[in-house]
């Protein structure tokens, strides 16, 4: 049962757009959930956020090998410490852009059945839920590319654009 989701590629407005709160999370938000992981699995990513479907909406999915997570309107509550990754994304196939992002985060956010937590996340987690959590806001990867890096990208990331029309 379910489908799979089209991922939106770089280019795409939804992926631009700040995503509104999830106000009831009933039948439709758990179908579009579903979908989300088995997209993500078939996809072989680590992470998806509901905007790279198409869905403006506060609601991501990750699964770094352990099963998968359900965050909806995901809060970062606290930071600290940093790193620097080098991260991909479904939406921008083939770019790899190093990003630093804080190493230990505590993270308020709802499941699929409504239930609150609040928990703390470190290593490849957080990283994966900071990255997740910045496609809510309208933010990508490349948004953290230094000059080079964009210059390196930019004829990868014209051909995505002119390939989604
Ligand atoms: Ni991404």
């Amino acid at each position: 049962m379910g489908s799979l989701l089209k991922v939106r590629q770089y280019g795409d407005p939804c992926l631009r757009q700040k995503s509104v709160l999830v106000e009831e999370i009933g039948v439709p938000e758990r179908m579009l959930i579903q979908a989300m992981v088995q997209t993500m699995h078939e996809d072989k990513g680590i992470g998806l956020a509901a905007p790279q479907v198409g869905i403006n909406k506060r609601i991501f999915v990750i699964d770094i090998g352990d099963g998968p997570m359900v965050f909806i309107n995901p809060k970062i509550i606290n930071a600290e410490g940093a790193s620097v990754l080098e991260e991909g994304c479904l939406s921008i196939p083939e770019a790899l852009v190093k990003v630093e992002r804080p190493e230990k985060i505590r993270v308020q956010y709802r499941d699929e059945d409504n239930k609150l937590f609040e928990r703390d996340f470190d290593e490849l987690q957080a990283r994966v839920i900071q990255h997740e959590n910045d496609h809510l806001d309208g933010k990508m990867i490349v948004d953290y590319a230094t000059e080079e890096e964009l210059a390196k990208w930019k004829k990868k990331l014209e051909e995505i654009e002119k390939e989604k029309k």
